[in-house]
């Protein structure tokens, strides 16, 4: 575990150029799209994660919805009303590869989870969606994220696996620290 951690928004001036977490098309993303997305068109915010002056890793977020036949469990389908649900979704997510596995990721889901409560309180969220890379399911499930019902196959962003994470469970995660 790295012992400073420094969660902030992305600033347009700060350095992505050498960032690596091993999946190009998330490198792309981060060097050439996210602040654009951000500063520019409004779509997403990123928020990087900075231990000693350097970038570590980051976590894209955007407001989505969800439609309730979606939902993981019956549970849930039972009792959200069948509208466009209000949610988070998590876009894009990346440590680099130098700084995986000691705890960043956890620490930029953890900030994700406080913006999900935030977004709750103020305008609603029912939960948090990301669409997870088959290599990263596992890191989510061991979080509590379920596939989300009908979607199993994938396919819909290059075969990864739409995941949900309710709300109720985030406020309780959070609450334990
Ligand atoms: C997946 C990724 C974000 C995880 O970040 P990380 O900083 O390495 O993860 P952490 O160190 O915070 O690990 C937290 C826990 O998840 C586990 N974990 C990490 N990556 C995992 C994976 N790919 N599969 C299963 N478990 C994983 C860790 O062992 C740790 O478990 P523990 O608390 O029981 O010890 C990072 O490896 C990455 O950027 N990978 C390449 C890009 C990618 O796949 N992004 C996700 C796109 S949806």
């Amino acid at each position: 575990m790295v012992t400073k951690i420094e969660i902030r928004p992305l600033r347009s001036e700060d350095e992505r150029g050498d960032f690596s977490c091993g999946e190009p098309a998330l490198d792309r993303f981060f060097q050439h799209y996210a602040g654009q997305n951000q500063f520019k068109l409004r779509l997403a915010v990123t928020y990087v994660a900075v231990v000693e002056g350097r970038i570590v890793g980051f976590a894209t977020v955007a407001a989505a919805s969800l439609e309730r036949d979606a939902m993981p469990s019956a549970v849930l389908r039972r009792r959200l009303p069948a509208y466009p649900l209000p949610v988070l979704r998590l876009a894009r997510l990346g440590v680099d590869w130098a700084a995986q596995g000691v705890g960043v990721g956890r620490c930029l889901l953890r900030h994700v989870f406080g913006l999900a409560l935030a977004q709750r309180d103020t305008v609603g969220c029912v939960g948090v969606v990301v669409d997870a890379k088959t290599d990263a399911v596992a890191f989510y499930e061991k979080l509590g994220f379920l596939a989300l019902d009908g979607l199993r196959e994938g396919g819909l962003h290059g075969g990864a696996l739409p995941l949900f994470l309710d709300i109720r469970q985030i406020a309780a995660a959070v609450e334990l620290g």
